[in-house]
């Protein structure tokens, strides 16, 4: 499977929401590839120190992602694409190779009004690709999990997209980063965390 994170927007939790995805199915015993197609390359680091037998790519050209990710898709169970921000050539190549693409989008309605055009460029890959790759929503930095103003679901609604439960603004997101973890890994500080990056990775993985 190749799971493409992606947005016009940057800080929506791409990258974040991209690790731990790629950490969950290499805890599921899965060989998973992470693709960092970001130039900022901020996943790669914390990839590489978690040590947990993730195969990390980096390729920042967006010319080199789709022949890139056809090759690798031969040796791994999953791909995941940690995209950039913008609707650039690497957005377009993300949605020409992925089977699942899912947008981390901020709380408010300004943050969807900005992912919707990202939803356009999904319009136009399912076009070419018979209705691949599918697309949902995951709204993040929630004041709490699964609630979304009326405004936002109805917007949402409009796209057409899916909306998946999303997580809640947590200190224990913004930490684990510099912590080089995973939240299922931070112990008792982060239980309500981890909780919630599970069930989205569920949610994600369709689990
Ligand atoms: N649910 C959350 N609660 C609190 N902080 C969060 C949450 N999700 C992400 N963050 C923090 O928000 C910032 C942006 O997150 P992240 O880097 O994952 O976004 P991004 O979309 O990959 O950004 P960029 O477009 O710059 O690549 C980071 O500092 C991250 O730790
Ligand atoms: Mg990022």
């Amino acid at each position: 499977m190749i799971y493409g994170l992606t947005n016009s927007k940057g800080g929506v939790g791409k990258t974040t929401i991209a690790v731990h995805l790629a950490a969950w199915l290499a805890k599921k015993g899965r060989k998973v590839v992470f693709v960092d197609a970001d130039p900022q390359s901020s996943a790669s680091q914390w990839i590489k120190e978690l040590s947990i037998g993730i195969k990390l790519e980096q390729v920042p050209e967006s010319g080199e992602i789709i022949r890139r990710v056809a090759k690798l898709s031969n040796d791994a169970n999953d791909i995941v694409i940690d995209g950039p921000a913008g609707l650039s050539a690497t957005t377009r190549a993300i949605m020409l190779q992925a089977d699942r693409v899912f947008f981390p989008c901020g709380p408010s309605i300004l943050d969807l009004r900005a992912a919707s055009k990202a939803v356009l460029l999904l319009r136009e890959a399912q076009k070419i690709r018979a209705g691949k790759p599918t697309g949902a929503l995951i709204p993040n930095k929630l004041q709490k999990r699964g609630r979304l103003s009326r405004e936002m679901m109805d917007a949402a609604k409009k796209l057409g997209i899916d909306v998946l439960a999303g997580l809640s603004l947590r200190q224990s997101f913004a930490d684990v980063a510099g912590q080089a973890k995973v939240v299922w890994q931070m112990g008792t500080t982060s239980l309500l965390a981890s909780h919630e990056m599970q069930q989205l990775m569920k949610e994600i993985t369709g689990d």
